[in-house]
């Protein structure tokens, strides 16, 4: 007997989750989108893994993840409205073919379809799980200080990460890996999912400049709280950025830091 699906930890920490980020004004209309990478013995008690609605084309390769299933926003949906429709606003699939194509076992119940954003979502799915297995969420935004920071500062990844670090002390704590960027690219395509998956590597943040902000974490809530710290430490950029500033985290204190929590600079980043 297969359990209620919308009783499902995993679906009600999804609902949560897009409620917070729109209360958090990062997700106006349909903007944003998440992935969450779920294990079939989970998804097994809510559903039947080996019956689909629909095959849906991805239009890439990501072979990598064939057999893997996730939970995912849908395309044009407002995470305004996902507590209402949550079976027509979200969709389980199951990737086949080498990713290829999708099986849909949940949801998209108006005939809809994945987050336009997918590509990028596979592919940095794919890449952050080399580097850390535990990896399960890929979460794109539009957080308002960050973006507004795309517009008035260097896109040089090492000196926009600078800047956040100092902004906060918490932020070297907890993105020591620092943010990369992305200048603007067009959106929705797979050029832009490779160029994000590309920069997953060497960081669990890409900022695609204009536009917002993706973030990689192991569950909903580390990819969250790594997204509110980088976004609070924008925040307090564009408050002080136009005065005279007088004090501010030394490359000193941030050696400290890596010593107290253990942690590591990203390579070549602190003097
Ligand atoms: P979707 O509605 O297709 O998820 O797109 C929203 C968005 O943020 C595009 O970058
Ligand atoms: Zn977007």
């Amino acid at each position: 007997m297969l359990k209620e699906i919308l009783n499902a930890p995993f679906l009600i920490e999804m609902i949560r989750t897009e409620m917070n980020m729109y209360a958090h004004g990062w997700d106006e209309r349909n903007g944003g989108n998440i992935s969450l990478l779920l294990n079939e013995e989970e998804i097994s008690e809510y559903c039947n893994v080996d019956k689909f609605l629909r095959v849906i084309p991805t239009g890439f390769k990501a072979p990598e993840l064939e057999g893997k299933y996730f939970l995912v926003t849908g395309t044009g949906k407002y995470f305004k409205n996902v507590q209402y429709f949550p079976e027509r606003d979200l969709g389980i699939v199951k990737l086949i073919d080498e990713g290829e194509n999708a099986e849909l076992l949940w949801g998209f119940s108006d005939g809809g379809t994945f987050t336009s954003e997918f590509p990028a979502h596979m592919m940095s799915h794919a890449e952050r799980l080399k580097v850390n297995p535990s990896n399960r969420v890929i979460m794109h935004c539009h957080p308002t200080n960050l973006l507004a920071m795309t517009y008035v500062h260097s896109l040089d990844e090492k000196k926009f990460t600078r800047t956040l670090w100092q902004m906060c002390t918490e932020c070297f704590i907890v993105f020591p890996d620092g943010v990369n960027v992305l200048p603007w690219l067009l959106c929705g395509t797979n050029e832009i999912g490779i160029a994000t998956a590309e920069k997953m590597r060497t960081s669990r943040l890409v900022v695609w400049a204009q536009h917002g902000l993706y973030g990689a974490g192991a569950d909903l809530d580390e990819a969250f709280g790594l997204i509110e710290t980088a976004e609070k430490a924008a925040e307090i950029y564009l408050k002080i950025a136009h005065l005279p500033i007088l004090n501010t985290i030394t490359d000193e204190q941030m050696h400290l830091l890596e010593k107290r929590f253990n942690i590591k600079a990203r390579e070549g980043y602190l003097n």
